[in-house]
């Protein structure tokens, strides 16, 4: 297949170009660096550097013999866009290519703003470059589990069949974000859905849980094909930021009560999970929606999981609770479902201690990089 990886220079898109590349499909990158320019502008640069998208794809050339093709343009300039479509012409896309933070999208109105135009800019540019030039392309677009909250009912894959005063139909899940983010992810979702019942389009919509890790199977051991690793408040999300701070010897940060509950995965998983979704499409006209995660963990349980390996490991690591700076529910049920993607068929990396020593000994090698100026960045909600 002819697949398009848009935010191909992310955390995940550069792995997931890899991925798609090696299963023998031809892949074409698509990134403008907003990530790299909004790390470097709020001064929470990732833990090390990551060469640039056109040297990856070289590095890679070199090491495994596929090409990527790679562009850097902005998606949410139509003519930019609609030139990708018509000279690509793409079978299938991936659509990582959105501000993905939570507290960035927090911080202040321009963040915010930036963050609801471009999103939903790109969102809606790839749908109309798909009608126009593309119309059987299979969208393949990352939600996140946070466009449900936390209800305090059973949150089930997508879609919800209601009974009201004798009568019945089937809509999307009840969603409540807990950020400005997680409404743009929303907000996303409906126009999809929208467009998928105007004009038949075909998405996979994939509402993952925060992931963590840094190998995959096509890194093989090569540092410059790792993605970045972002262990700030802002940016960082709470596993890979727990591992570095252990490493550091800084106290892992706890908001609160440390009760919230999410559905976390590795970064093989999401790239299985994609591959799956890709290669089993949905039909024209359908939304097909998947729970992405393996496990759950409350953000206690992380921590106390980095505190017992890092203490094998020989570190002095400490958990510290300090005020929550977001507007959470720290203790609440959690029960969502997530059998779809197994029954396409895929086979969970879990997080054991071996996965969680690999990837602190990974970040031990960079410990004398790590600025522990950056862990906390006082990003607050209210
Ligand atoms: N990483 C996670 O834990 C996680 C969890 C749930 C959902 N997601 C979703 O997965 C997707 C990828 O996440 P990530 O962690 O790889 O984020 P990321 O920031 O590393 O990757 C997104 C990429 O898209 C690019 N991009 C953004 N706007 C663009 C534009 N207008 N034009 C061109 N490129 C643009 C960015 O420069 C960046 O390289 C996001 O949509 C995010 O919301 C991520």
């Amino acid at each position: 297949m002819k697949v398009l990886v848009l935010g191909g220079d992310g955390y995940l898109g550069w792995p997931t170009a890899m991925k798609l590349s090696k299963a023998g499909h031809q892949v074409m990158a698509v990134d403008n660096y907003l990530r790299r320019r909004l790390c470097r502008e709020e001064s929470v640069e990732p833990l090390w550097e990551v060469p640039e998208l056109r040297a990856r794809a070289r590095i890679w050339r070199e090491l495994s013999g596929r090409e990527v093709e790679v562009r850097i343009g902005d998606l949410t300039d139509w003519n930019f866009v609609a030139n990708i479509f018509q000279s690509f012409k793409p079978d299938a896309l991936v659509h990582y290519a959105e501000q993905p933070a939570a507290p960035y999208s927090m911080l202040n109105r321009a963040a915010a703003s930036l963050t609801l135009n471009n999103n939903l800019n790109v969102t809606l540019n790839m749908i109309y470059a798909v009608r126009q030039f593309a119309p059987s392309c299979h969208i393949v677009k990352l939600g996140t589990m946070g466009e449900y909250g936390t209800p305090n009912i059973d949150i089930e894959e997508g879609w919800i069949e209601i009974e009201h005063k004798g009568r019945k139909d089937r809509f999307l899940f009840p969603r409540q974000a807990g950020s400005l983010y997680h409404t743009t992810k929303i907000m996303d979702t409906d126009l999809l859905w929208l467009y998928v019942r105007t004009w038949g389009l075909r998405v996979t919509d994939l509402m993952q849980g925060p992931v963590y890790g840094l190998e995959t199977d096509e890194t093989q051991g090569n540092e410059e094909l790792y993605p970045f690793l972002n262990y700030d408040e802002i940016f960082g999300t709470v596993l890979n930021r727990f591992v570095v701070q252990a490493v550091a010897g800084y106290p892992l940060t706890v908001y609160g009560a440390g009760g919230q509950t999410r559905g976390f995965l590795n970064i093989k998983d999401t790239l299985n999970c994609i591959q799956l979704s890709l290669e089993t499409p949905a039909a024209q006209g359908e939304l097909r929606v998947f729970n992405q995660f393996t496990e759950t963990f409350n953000v206690n349980e992380l921590a106390e999981r980095v505190v017992k390996v890092g203490r094998q490991l020989g570190m002095d690591v400490v958990v510290k609770s300090v005020a929550n700076p977001r507007k959470e529910v720290e203790r609440h049920y959690y029960n969502p479902a997530h059998t779809g993607l197994l029954s396409l068929g895929l086979k969970p990396n879990f997080l054991t201690d071996e996965v969680l020593a690999r990837l602190m000994q990974i970040v031990l090698r960079y410990r004398n990089r790590i600025d522990p100026q950056k862990f906390l960045q006082n990003v607050k909600w209210t």
